[in-house]
């Protein structure tokens, strides 16, 4: 799986102010030149945006409308049995379009009278600090293409399947929006690098990652889980650990892989007490001393 700030195709600006997204070979869109032309076009409406302007309108095809349509179907199933309540009532008063892919502009729309989040679109790569930092305006960046439609239940970087069904059904519940808010306050509050990484890796065990107790039924609310076809189904026999702030800032995890470690809450006030707590308080110095007790 991916990080949102780290597991993105390469993009390069052209003297004529033309986009390219360098996808990998290994990519299921490599070698399709109208899917790479589309990515292209794609990312350029991302890098010409600018913040407080409407998102740019992303022509999507028939074919990819289709895949998210499928895509939604089959998680909408597996979520009625895996996903928390809190997460399923957000998907609830969301109400995402199904058979069509939401531009984000209407997600936005839909998003800002519940909680205040508003999307923003990104080409690739966008930088930790500012990643996380906005979320605390109340501002979520997120990707506009889709996974190639050879592989509709995969994609090796995080699309508009994850961005908008993992992400924007969670940031519809109030309590978890209020989460999310505390991860970009923290990571505004923090100067060191390692300070950063560290809010950082407490968000992907969490927000991304993040399975918890529903009576005696253990339930996934991360975005990464819930986005994706596979690992849904797999959560739960991975290694799961209390949830822990110092082991959660110290585990390292390869993003190219299923999670094997999970961290879980007890309920969703625990996580609240816990990782909200961590979140609303931490500073440098607090960190450095997570920090060097693992060391
Ligand atoms: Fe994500």
């Amino acid at each position: 799986m991916f990080e949102e700030a780290q597991y993105f195709a390469p993009i390069a600006a052209q003297d004529d102010g033309s986009v390219v997204v360098e996808l990998a070979s290994s990519h299921p869109g490599f070698a399709d030149p109208v899917y790479r032309a589309r990515r292209n076009a794609i990312a350029g409406l991302a890098m010409h945006h600018r913040r407080g302007t409407p998102i740019p309108f992303a022509e999507y095809t028939e074919q990819e409308h289709e895949i998210w349509a499928l895509v939604s179907k089959e998680l909408a199933a597996k979520h009625a049995r895996y996903a928390t309540a809190e997460y399923l009532a957000g998907t609830a008063r969301l109400g995402l379009p199904e058979a069509r892919i939401p531009q984000l502009e209407e997600v936005s729309r839909l998003l800002e009278p519940l909680t205040g989040f508003r999307y923003l679109p990104a080409a690739g790569l966008v930088p930790l600090r500012d990643f996380y930092g906005v979320l605390a305006d109340g501002y979520f960046h997120s990707t506009q293409y889709i996974r190639h439609h050879s592989v509709p239940f995969y994609t090796p970087e995080p699309d508009v399947i994850h961005e908008v069904i993992g992400h924007a059904n969670a940031l519809a519940s109030d309590r978890y929006a209020a989460l999310y808010r505390l991860a970009g306050a923290a990571a505004r509050r923090v100067e060191s690098v390692e300070a950063l990484e560290f809010v950082s890796k407490v968000f992907w065990f969490t927000l991304e990652f993040g399975v918890m107790l529903e009576g005696a039924e253990l339930k996934a609310y991360g975005a990464g889980i819930l986005s994706s076809y596979g690992e849904i189904e797999e959560f739960r026999g991975m290694d799961i650990r209390p949830l822990d702030i110092q082991e959660m800032g110290t585990t390292h995890y390869d993003i190219t892989k299923y999670q094997d470690v999970l961290f879980r809450a007890d309920s969703l006030q625990h996580l609240e007490d816990v990782v909200g707590g961590f979140w609303g308080t931490c500073d440098d110095d607090s960190i450095a001393r997570l920090l060097a007790v693992r060391a």
